[in-house]
């Protein structure tokens, strides 16, 4: 079994629990995206929603990436963090008021815009500054991504997108409303996508509404496949950057971009999860009748993917080398989901040892919650300690 390189001996005067992210597996992660990517001329625009920390936020801008945002607060972030607003997109179903204005003083790259009562709101609202907003469609393509139905996105029975059959009168609709540009569409099927087989199925779809658009005289600049790239959470070491290379080439192979289009994707998870990792001290070894818990002191309220989504990350007794035991690793909450893993091998665990629990840079931090009153988790980077 590898371990991850941890610098334990320098965690001793930081509060647990703690994210602990790994700068140099970002920039690799970062560079292979950037060099597979540009191969074929695409655009890679973060997820902001996978993790906003500010100083990943700065790295992953300063490595030339665009942000995608889905809140007011997410494009303040992006700004702050160094993205050009030229980079931005904003997606969205419910994008309130003040967002839509903060977006059009921005004058961000594009709306991924979700609905006709949208639609007009951002008309009026551009005709007011006397702007046009550049407006990409997200299009539901009904494809099934064959992941946890709470991150399954692209199904007609999801909020997200406009159907297919919709689709002809909402284009007659945005060219008509002249406060508008229409720029592109936009996709996303889901998240924590494994059979890269689904993406096949998206550009069919995407090729074969290409050409009815084509047929109605329509020539979009952008095409946009949203993120969803998914990661192996069983083993971080094997394989700690996502297999960039084989995705975007099956998108080079299968989707046909028309003359002077760009491909954009919405890459999250695939950037920041495996840098990351959730750092907790265990506080009691609890023996029960019929088994041992290990209750560490971060809870569901630090990473909740496990309570949420029954996600598993793979956890590591990082202080100790001793022969391995079982135990359920829970938090201290107080509710009976409040539990990372049943079950788990570690090495024999006492009091005071450090858990990795691995995998946990994306939807770790970002979706945190002070449930209980609970402090919320800090952060350090590899490079600050
Ligand atoms: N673009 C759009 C429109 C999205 O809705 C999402 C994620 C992404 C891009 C980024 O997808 P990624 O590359 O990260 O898969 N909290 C859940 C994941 C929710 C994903 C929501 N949308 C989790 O912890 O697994």
């Amino acid at each position: 079994m590898t371990k991850g390189t941890f610098p334990i001996d320098k965690f001793g005067s930081i509060n647990t629990p703690f994210y602990y992210y790994d700068v140099e597996l970002l920039e690799k992660t970062l560079n292979t995206i950037k060099a597979e990517a540009g191969k074929y001329g695409y655009e890679a625009h973060y997820a902001v929603k996978a993790n906003a920390n500010a100083s990943l936020l700065k790295i992953i801008s300063a490595a030339g990436l665009g942000a995608d945002c889905v809140s007011g607060g997410e494009v303040e972030a992006a700004i702050n963090a160094g993205f050009p607003a030229s980079k931005i997109v904003f997606a969205g179903v419910g994008k309130t008021d003040w967002e839509i204005n903060l977006a059009l003083d921005h004058d961000i790259f594009c709306f991924n815009a979700e609905s006709l009562p949208e639609l007009e709101v951002i008309n009026e609202l551009a005709g007011a500054k006397g702007k046009k907003a550049r407006i990409e469609l997200r299009v539901n393509p009904n494809v099934d991504a064959h992941t946890h139905h709470y991150i399954t996105t692209g199904l007609n029975e999801n909020k997200f997108g406009f159907s297919l059959d919709d689709l002809n009168d909402v284009i007659d609709k945005v060219i008509a409303l002249k406060n508008l540009e229409f720029v592109g569409l936009h996709f996303h099927i889901g998240s924590q996508i494994t059979d890269l087989s689904c993406y096949e199925d998206l550009c069919v779809k995407i090729n074969e509404l290409q050409d009815e658009l084509e047929k109605r005289g329509i020539q979009l600049k952008n095409i946009n496949i949203g993120g969803g790239l998914g990661i192996n959470y069983e083993h971080p070491n094997h394989m700690p950057i996502a297999d960039f290379e084989s995705y975007f080439r099956l998108f080079n192979k299968h989707l046909k971009l028309r003359a002077g289009q760009t491909l954009h994707c919405e890459p999250g998870r695939s950037v920041v999860a495996q840098c990351g990792s959730l750092i907790t001290k265990v506080t009691y070894v609890k023996k029960g009748k019929e088994k041992q818990f290990a209750i560490v002191d971060a809870g569901m309220t630090d990473l909740i993917r496990p309570a949420l989504y029954d996600a598993y990350h793979r956890i590591e007794n990082i202080s100790s080398d001793l022969a391995e035991q079982t135990y359920d690793v829970v938090g201290p909450i107080c509710e009976s989901s409040d539990v990372f893993q049943k079950g788990c091998s570690l090495n024999e665990t006492k009091r005071g040892d450090y858990l990795a629990l691995r995998s946990a840079g994306a939807y770790g931090e970002i979706m945190a919650s002070r449930y209980n009153l609970r402090k919320l988790p800090g952060s350090v980077l590899s490079t600050e300690i």
